[in-house]
């Protein structure tokens, strides 16, 4: 059924509370990306959510609430180092996986006996959260498969016309994912990085990351949200690393130039007089990690708009919100990752 997506500013917040107390579904910004939120506590509301995204139901959502408080009933219990965690990162970029009460609808976990659970740092969010009094599933609001949304026009070119309405919050912050953290075991295992880093976890609680055990193969994946390729654009997407990489790209590049086919290439700004016979699409001042996240979903987006028929991208290290960005980017290249 098509819809009129209506597109509302935070003064009209009301209108939104009122969509959801419904049973319908609304996308909303958070200090990461936007989410498409319904009642986490009506299971034939948050069904609405799959059917828009066209997400496989095997993979689970995230609870938002307005406070740490409220996360209570809905978990059995809350392990003492996670409370640490949530004392010093809520609100904030960080999602914790606890063990689950019946409060919460299997439809939202998967049939998992966890639940995934975070308190949003967004003005709008967490008024949207007070006013309308219930927790809000939320997945990212893209359509499954394409690169997070980070602002409100991002939302309208995936899901214009199969949802009721997006409240426009402007660009979101981070512009990544939040940290999910497994806290069902010891120690605690980082299952995607965000924005919250794996040093800053480690600063507090012992923590385990697995690059490798992504949650790509045949084992049954801790994330199931993992196993699914994300965050592609329709241009074949190589991630190049190295100190060779400028010379890699250009010489990759050559075959589709000649066919007339358009090449980018993401590279810090400073990088862009390197290539200047592709298309960049410029990563931010070189070193600016937080720049990037900010950026990095609107650029592959950007990617799509420019038709380019590949885009070679540039890598970066892997510290601090590296690690996020480079997560990002491989599920982009859909492992097509070439070191010089
Ligand atoms: O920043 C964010 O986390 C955004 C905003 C809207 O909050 N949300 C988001 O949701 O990115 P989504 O659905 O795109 O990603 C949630 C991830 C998926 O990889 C999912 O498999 C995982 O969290 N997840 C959810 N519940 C889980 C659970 N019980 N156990 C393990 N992983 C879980
Ligand atoms: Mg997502």
């Amino acid at each position: 059924m098509e819809l009129k997506t209506r597109h509302l500013t935070p003064e009209e917040i009301g209108e939104a509370v009122q969509i959801l107390r419904e049973g319908m579904v609304v996308a909303f910004p958070t200090e990461t990306v936007y989410g498409l939120g319904a009642n986490a506590l009506d299971p034939e509301a948050v069904k609405s959510i799959f059917r828009a995204k066209g997400r496989p139901q095997d993979n689970p959502l995230i609870i938002h609430f307005a406070n740490a408080q409220q996360v209570e009933e809905f978990v059995q219990e809350v392990p003492p180092q996670a409370l640490l965690l949530m004392e010093r990162f809520w609100p904030g970029p960080l999602t914790l996986v606890l063990k689950k009460t019946e409060q919460v609808p299997d439809i939202v976990t998967a049939g998992l006996d966890t639940v995934a659970v975070r308190v949003p740092d967004h003005p709008v969010a967490l008024e949207l959260l007070r006013l309308t009094g219930f927790p809000l599933a939320a997945p990212s609001a893209n359509r499954s498969g394409r690169p997070s949304p980070t602002r409100a026009e991002h939302v309208l070119a995936d899901l214009g016309g199969l949802i009721p309405a997006v409240l426009d919050g402007g660009e979101t912050g981070w512009g990544l994912e939040s940290t999910v953290l497994d806290c069902t075991v010891t120690p605690f295992r980082l299952l995607r990085p965000g924005g919250v880093t794996l040093e800053e976890l480690q600063d507090l609680v012992p923590v385990l990351y697995q690059a490798e055990g992504d949650g790509i193969g045949t084992e049954a994946p801790r994330s199931p949200g993992m196993k699914y390729q994300h965050y592609a654009p329709e241009a074949k997407v190589y991630l190049v690393t190295g100190d060779g990489a400028a010379t890699k790209i250009k010489e990759l590049s050559e075959p589709y130039s000649q066919r007339g086919e358009g090449v980018g290439v993401m590279t810090w700004d400073e990088r862009a007089e390197l290539y200047p016979t592709l298309t960049v699409l410029p990563m931010g001042p070189e070193g600016n990690f937080a720049a990037l996240a900010h950026n990095l979903f609107h650029l592959l987006r950007q990617a799509d708009i420019l038709g380019l028929k590949v885009l070679f991208i540039e890598g970066v290290s892997e510290d601090n919100l590296g690690l996020a960005i480079m997560n990002r980017l491989r599920k982009a290249a859909d492992q097509r990752e070439i070191k010089t």
